[in-house]
Formats: structure tokens, C-alpha cells, sequence
């Protein structure tokens, strides 16, 4: 590619990336260019005459070769904008999706109708830590728990907590599933892993080929950890407490079933994402139980 202007580069760029079949070629092209010139996106709209030195034009086209190769952006530029905060991403950590913000959003619900003052909330499956960073980010007087069963992914929530002012009101453990757990929380929240074997090979190159296994893949029926999460997850709730789970498509009859079956809870309820998918399931622990 020859040393042009920002709005040159990104034409060809944005044809390039068409070309290979991406599914936001002018979006992946603007990010990835405003992240090798240390700006934004509003200052590319700006600046669309302004001439791009050949080392600049060197970082940028290993990016754009990093990414016709479909390696997600959020990996590239090693970051990505979750509940308006900025997690740094790597690929030993699920990219965080917007419809887990559906989960925040749920459990800032449940702690404002029952007015919670000192709150604790157990998260399981960490991962960047979005979640728990987000809801301690609105819940100043919350005290979260966050697991995961992968190290670096610990590692990198614990991170993220620092770089958003919030490590000082969740603690980080490492484990499977409740194991590094003790104690009674008044929610627990997961977005556990849910991609059925089958689903898998299904998945976009971009997730089946860059995103951890381990935070996908869920049994032959995607619905393991959830079955985990309810049968277990009683043990470690308050009498009146809530567990908030995030599902794929097609999981809420199974969830719901095993929910039901399941004599600890009442209260079941769930909410679909904005494309209508069903992806919230919640349920109370009954009281007294
Ligand atoms: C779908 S990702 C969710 C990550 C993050 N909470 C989010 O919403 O972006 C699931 C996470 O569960 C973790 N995980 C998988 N198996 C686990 C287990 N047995 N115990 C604890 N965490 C587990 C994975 O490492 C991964 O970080």
C-alpha cells in the first residue's frame, strides 16, 4: 500500500476487508487505524487529509493482516469498551459481549428494588472481569467475589478492576466452578460458558479459531455449567438471594426445567436480548428452604 492520507487508507482498507468477507469492514478499518495513530475515531473524521508517515503505515498493515486473518479486533488493539469502561482483552479471555450487559443491567435491578445496602455478590467465570467490575463500578457499597478456572484470565480481571478504580471491593480466586468459594452471597451472577459441541463447529472463525475453548464450549447440549450453577449454587445463596445465569439460544426450556425441578428455588423468571433470543434466566432462593 502506497503512503497516502488517512481517508485513502481507510477506502482501501475498508474494500480489502469487504473483500474477505467481514462482517464490519469500514468499523474494523476505523478502530484499527485510529488505534495505530494514538487517536479516535472522531479524530480520523477530522484529520482525513493528514498524510501517514511509512512507519505508521507499517504497525497498521500488520494489524490489517492480523485481521484478514479474522483475529478479532478487541484482541488486535488489546481492548474493548464494555458498561462505557474499557477492558484490556487478550485471547486467554472471552471477548465481553454486548448482551451481558443485559446481566448487569438485571442485577442492578434486583439490588435497587430491595434497596441493598452491603451487598455480596458472588460472580462465577470471571473471565476480563466485566461483569463484576461493572456492577462494583455502580454499587459502591457491593463486595464481589470473582472465580475463574483459568489463571490468566484472574490475572487480567484483577487488572481490569485496578484500571477502573474497583479492586479494592472484589476478590479475585482461581478454581473450578464454587470450589475456591465460602460463605452465603445474596446474588450470584454467571455468564458461564455455553456453546454446545455441535455449536461449536458452527461458530465464526473469528470465535471457534481466536477465543478460549474453555470459555465456550459447555457439554453436548451447551447447558453443563447452568445445571452446575443452579444444582450447587443454592448452597452458596442466601435464603432470599438471586442467581442471574446468561444462556445462548435455545437453552431456556432446558434451564427452566432444571430451575424448576430444583425444590430450592421459586421466583423464575427470564429476559430476552434485544434480538428476542432469551438470554437472562433468574430465579430466587426460596425462603426458608
Ligand atoms: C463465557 S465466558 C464469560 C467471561 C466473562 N464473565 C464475560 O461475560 O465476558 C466463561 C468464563 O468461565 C470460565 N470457566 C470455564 N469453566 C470454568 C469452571 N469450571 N470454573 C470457573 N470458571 C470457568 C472461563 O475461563 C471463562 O472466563
Amino acid at each position: 500500500m502506497l503512503s497516502s492520507n488517512i481517508l485513502n487508507v481507510l477506502n482501501r482498507t475498508t474494500l480489502n476487508f469487504k473483500k474477505k468477507g467481514l462482517a464490519s469492514p469500514r468499523l474494523d478499518a476505523e478502530v484499527l487505524l485510529s488505534d495505530c495513530l494514538k487517536t479516535d475515531r472522531s479524530g480520523l473524521y477530522m484529520n482525513f487529509e493528514r498524510l501517514i508517515a511509512d512507519e505508521e503505515l507499517a504497525g497498521f498493515l500488520s494489524c490489517v493482516e492480523r485481521r484478514q486473518k479474522e483475529e478479532p479486533v478487541a484482541y488486535i488493539v488489546g481492548r474493548k469498551e464494555f458498561w462505557s469502561l474499557v477492558f484490556e482483552v487478550n485471547s486467554r479471555v472471552l471477548v465481553p459481549r454486548p448482551e451481558t450487559e443485559l446481566l448487569v443491567e438485571e442485577v442492578l435491578k434486583n439490588c435497587s428494588d430491595s434497596g441493598c445496602r452491603g451487598i455480596n455478590i458472588l460472580e462465577i467465570g470471571t473471565g476480563s472481569g466485566a461483569i463484576s467490575v461493572a456492577v462494583a463500578s455502580e454499587l459502591k457499597k457491593a463486595h464481589i467475589v470473582a472465580t475463574d478456572i483459568s489463571a490468566e484470565a484472574v490475572k487480567m480481571a484483577g487488572k481490569n478492576a485496578e484500571k477502573n478504580g474497583v479492586a479494592d471491593r472484589i476478590s479475585f480466586l482461581c478454581g473450578n466452578l464454587f470450589e475456591p468459594v465460602s460463605g452465603e452471597f445474596d446474588i450470584i451472577v454467571s455468564n458461564p460458558p455455553y456453546i454446545s459441541a455441535e455449536e461449536f463447529e458452527q461458530l465464526p472463525l473469528e470465535v471457534r479459531d481466536f477465543e478460549p475453548k474453555e470459555a465456550l464450549l459447555a457439554g453436548p447440549e451447551g447447558t453443563e455449567f447452568h445445571y452446575k450453577l443452579i444444582t450447587e449454587g443454592s448452597r452458596y445463596l442466601k435464603c432470599g438471594g438471586w442467581l442471574f445465569m446468561e444462556m445462548g439460544a435455545g437453552q431456556k426450556d432446558r434451564v427452566a426445567g432444571v430451575l424448576r425441578e430444583n425444590k430450592a428455588y421459586d421466583n423464575i423468571g427470564f429476559r430476552a436480548d434485544y434480538a428476542g433470543i432469551d438470554r437472562i434466566a433468574m430465579a430466587r432462593k426460596t425462603r426458608g428452604f
